[in-house]
């Protein structure tokens, strides 16, 4: 068996608590990873140490997967001349999204700083290998695309693993699928799903999303998400109140 990194990972059976769950400092650092975790977009130029990202390529490895096919690959992209193609890349895509939206919409969707590519020191193409497992695919006939729910989960397992480091993250989803192809070499069958950016944020972590902050949308409430037994049924609003109550009080 391969040996993985675990350099100040720890094993389930250390941070035990009772009836099976964590330790409650150890559950505080999940749920502290979940919430803190944000989408960065500027970073400082100093790199990600090699050990850092062997976790955070390793917590990614862990993801849960169907008929554990790991469908996923790492690419990593340092190199200005190949991040410099896929920036320009970035540009004309933007552009073009901009030109969907009137104004006043499109000043405030070109007000928004999205771009990441030019600040972060490392990019992470992670992508998705139909053919990884075989003609197929155990407990996928009946969802052909649950390859890609795979690998999605594999980038928010690096996601949140990067929160705990103190390294942010962008998914850059504005590139075309087949341009990204070509500047990376990506073979036709593989799919890129994400292309990330990586780095120590320049201004930390913030609080909200950006896309909150700058009034372009909000959080929905959880309470209108949530059906009891049959589409759209909702509970009651003293549920919900005390749903509430027990959140503040854990
Ligand atoms: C599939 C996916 C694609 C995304 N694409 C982009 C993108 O192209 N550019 C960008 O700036 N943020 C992108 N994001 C980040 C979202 O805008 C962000 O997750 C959302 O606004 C909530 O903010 P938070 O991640 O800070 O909680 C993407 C996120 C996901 C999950």
């Amino acid at each position: 068996m391969t040996q993985e990194p675990t350099g100040g990972v720890q094993k389930p059976s250390s941070v035990e608590g009772p009836k099976g769950g964590f330790s409650t400092e150890a559950k505080r650092a999940v749920y502290a990873a979940i919430f803190g975790r944000r989408t960065v977009r500027c970073f400082r130029p100093d790199p990600v140490p090699e050990d850092v990202l062997a976790r955070l390529l390793a917590a990614a490895h862990r993801a849960p997967s169907v008929g554990f096919s790991q469908p996923w690959d790492f690419l990593l992209v340092r190199e200005p001349k190949t991040r410099g193609r896929i920036g320009q890349l970035f540009g004309k895509a933007h552009r073009a999204e901009a030109n969907l939206f009137d104004e006043p919409q499109r000043s405030k969707y070109l007000s928004l700083e999205l771009d990441s590519l030019s600040t972060a020191p490392l990019n992470v193409c992670v992508t998705c290998d139909p053919t990884r497992a075989g003609p197929i695919v155990a407990n996928s006939t009946a969802i052909p695309e649950a390859d890609l729910y795979s690998v999605c989960l594999a980038v928010e397992n690096l996601w949140l693993a990067a929160r705990a480091e103190g390294v942010g993250v962008d998914w850059v989803s504005l590139l075309d699928r087949a341009e990204l192809r070509e500047v990376l070499g990506i073979p036709p069958h593989v799919v890129p799903v994400a292309y990330l950016s990586l780095g120590y944020p320049k201004d930390g972590f913030p609080e909200e999303p950006l896309l909150e902050s700058a009034g372009w949308g909000e959080r929905l409430p959880l309470r209108s998400l949530v059906s009891y037994e049959e589409w759209g049924r909702r509970a009651h609003e003293d549920r919900w109140e005390e749903l509430d109550a027990l959140l503040e009080d854990s």
